[in-house]
């Protein structure tokens, strides 16, 4: 070992216990979209619709890790995983949406995290990541206030059935993205591009989560956010107020709501809309205590008043509005820092600010980074994919991480986003972000540098346990 190296390793030390793990999610991943009696999800009819995903792409097949999960499950012990973090398609659990359990879903979690278990990997269950039963969305979607009830069903269902299996449970995946981009900007499922439905949405994603931890009792239940440190592009009064509003949508609407029962005032003003959807008491339900925060973490954006930026962050792949309802006059600019294939900067100063900022705001709550990661242009030459890039990224946002704990954050875990290549939403599969490679025609798995990278810096961190 080089001594550069002995450095990056010794530098990257985290304290015991520390979950090293990976992060995928139900659609992105399984395929067998017919089997064992699952149920349409809004993903599943978005995909069928021209014009909204890149080259017409779905998930029916995806990496096939319905099939494939024993196999998938060897690659995370191989990489010395302590931790794996999914999610289950609440279509296989709940065709309709509602009503009796289907056991043969509820059974292929109970196989997944049995097998996870058997090799002493924990299993981190996320109850939505965005695969809304259809019947559900004929019925209204999240803009219908019973959606949030449904929900709270489905999770006390998925607890029973599987808490001797799981001992970390988390509600709804990036509230925000499932709001904004599902029924303002129409990126993603529904695609709808109704802005009101979306405010109303976000507040129901927010209700959900509430009443799940509740109907859950004494589960171990976090709630999920996507945080981005946003700067203003200059110390302009415009610049400064477009900043506020963009934190105040992106980060605070949820953070304030789930963490302190209450929607910042600025953010209902630039909402600028009747609430009358926001009932008594649902403040009091969306702040029921939890045991952690998952924060999921990319990039920064920096923001402008002024006219004449980008309408959002990055390029979406299909015709949208725009995500930010209230604020659609601010723009984002180029903040000058290198970009992944998504177009989005790298900047691990900004998983630093936000963590900080989180522990200080909200304090005593134990954080964990349950997404962060990159997609890059990889190629597989030879049997390997020299993804350097991904490696640099991994390697700055630990770092950061490692810097957090220092300062005092008590963050207890770090998920990389994500373990496999997989159907990336709009984009299709054009974006891959594993540490796996997957041939989509093969389903070939192959290890890629940055995969050996994090094994090495996991073996290191877990030699002692
Ligand atoms: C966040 C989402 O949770 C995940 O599904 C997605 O693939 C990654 N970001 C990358 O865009």
């Amino acid at each position: 070992m080089t001594t550069q190296e002995e450095q990056t390793r010794s530098q990257l030390r985290f304290p015991a216990g520390f979950a090293w793990g990976a992060a995928t999610s139900a659609y992105q991943i399984e395929g067998a979209v017919e089997a064992d009696g699952r149920g349409t999800s809004i993903w599943d009819t978005f995909t069928r619709t021209p014009g909204r995903v890149v080259g017409g792409e779905h998930a029916d097949v995806a990496i096939d890790h319905y099939h494939r999960f024993r196999e998938d499950v060897g690659i995370m012990a191989e990489l010395g995983l302590s931790a794996y973090r999914f999610s289950v398609s609440w279509p296989r659990i709940q065709p309709d949406g509602s009503g009796k359990a289907n056991a043969r879903g509820l059974d292929f979690y109970k196989r997944l995290t049995d097998e996870l278990r058997g090799h002493g990997i924990d299993p981190w269950l996320t109850l939505y990541h965005w695969d809304l039963p259809q019947a559900l969305e004929d019925a209204g979607g999240w803009p219908n206030r019973d959606t949030a009830l449904r929900f709270a069903d489905y999770a006390s269902t998925v607890h029973d059935a599987l808490k001797d299996h799981v001992h970390t449970f988390s509600t709804v995946n990036e509230p925000w993205c499932a709001a904004f981009l599902g029924y303002a900007s129409g990126e993603h499922a529904p695609g709808r591009r109704e802005p009101e439905s979306a405010v109303r949405a976000a507040h129901h994603l927010n209700l959900a989560h509430g009443l799940a931890v509740q109907a859950m009792g004494a589960a171990r239940v976090g709630g999920c956010v996507n945080l981005y440190a946003v700067t203003p592009a200059t110390s302009s009064e415009e610049d400064l107020d477009a900043a506020r509003r963009i934190d105040g949508l992106q980060n605070r609407f949820f953070l304030d709501a789930l963490l302190t029962g209450s929607y910042p005032r600025d953010v209902l003003d630039d909402l600028g809309m009747d609430l009358d959807f926001i009932s008594d008491g649902d403040l009091k339900t969306i702040n029921a205590p939890i045991d952690l925060l998952l924060v999921n973490y990319y990039s920064r954006f920096t923001v402008s008043g002024a006219p004449g930026g980008k309408a959002s962050a990055a390029a979406a792949p299909t015709e949208t509005a725009s995500p930010w309802v209230g604020s659609e006059h601010v723009s984002f600019v180029n903040g000058g820092r290198p970009v992944t294939a998504m177009g989005w900067e790298i900047d691990q100063d900004g998983l630093l600010e936000v963590l900080t900022r989180v522990a200080r705001d909200y304090p005593r709550l134990p954080l964990v980074v349950s997404e962060n990661g990159a997609a890059f242009d990889d190629v597989l030459e030879q049997g390997r994919v020299h993804d350097a890039g991904r490696r640099d990224y991994f390697d700055a946002h630990l770092r950061a991480c490692r810097e957090a704990i220092e300062a005092g954050v008590p963050l207890e875990g770090y998920f990389a986003w994500s373990l496999m290549d997989n159907f990336e939403w709009a984009w299709g599969y054009g974006k891959r972000f594993g540490l796996v490679h997957v041939d989509f025609e093969t389903q070939r798995r192959v290890l890629k540098d940055s995969a050996l990278w994090y094994a090495e810096i996991i073996r290191q961190n877990r030699r002692h346990e």
